[in-house]
């Protein structure tokens, strides 16, 4: 038997004047995509922003549905839409916030297990990693790269 270990190093921050202009940038980004997200039933809102390795800000966010499960989570809008619009151009970074009554959540929200997945897809297709920012009003969390979130990712090369 062998024991194995992860470790997942993050970077913790109290306030927004602490990170860099570019992820500032991309935070206000996702205030502002998760301000016109279409979340009437569970009344949470969530932002998402990319910057792509093309400089370009791509954003999404929660889209609900009244037949629940057609809804999609804000990451997975912010991924595909940039797929679509730039098929071959990596996403070097993300950041995710959450609104509840008009409010930015104090404390950080994390991506879900399906988003995990279809953000360490989009990351592998480039050669680095993505930058991941967890933004909260109190608390904000940078981590390097996907698999700090996920680390045991169903990839590509199972299918083979
Ligand atoms: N949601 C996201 O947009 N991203 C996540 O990572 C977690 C949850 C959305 C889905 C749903 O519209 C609402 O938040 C409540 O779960």
């Amino acid at each position: 038997m062998k024991q194995r270990a992860y470790t997942v190093r993050l970077y913790e921050y109290d306030q927004l004047e602490e990170l860099s202009e570019e992820q500032v940038l991309l935070v206000n980004s996702a205030i502002k995509a998760a301000r016109d997200a279409y979340a009437p039933y569970s009344e949470f809102h969530v932002g998402a922003a990319l910057r792509l390795a093309n400089g370009e800000i791509v954003i999404g966010s929660n889209q609900e549905n009244a037949a629940y499960p057609s809804g999609l989570c804000a990451e997975r809008v912010a991924i595909f839409y940039a797929g679509a619009r730039h098929p071959d151009v990596p996403v070097l970074s993300i950041a995710i916030t959450a609104i509840r009554e008009g409010i930015v959540q104090e404390e950080p929200v994390a991506p879900c297990g399906a988003c995990r997945q279809v953000l360490y897809e989009k990351e592998s297709q480039g050669e680095g990693s993505m930058e991941l920012i967890l933004y909260g009003n109190k608390k904000i969390q940078v981590f390097s790269k996907v698999t700090d979130l996920l680390p045991l990712p169903f990839k590509l090369e199972n299918l083979s």
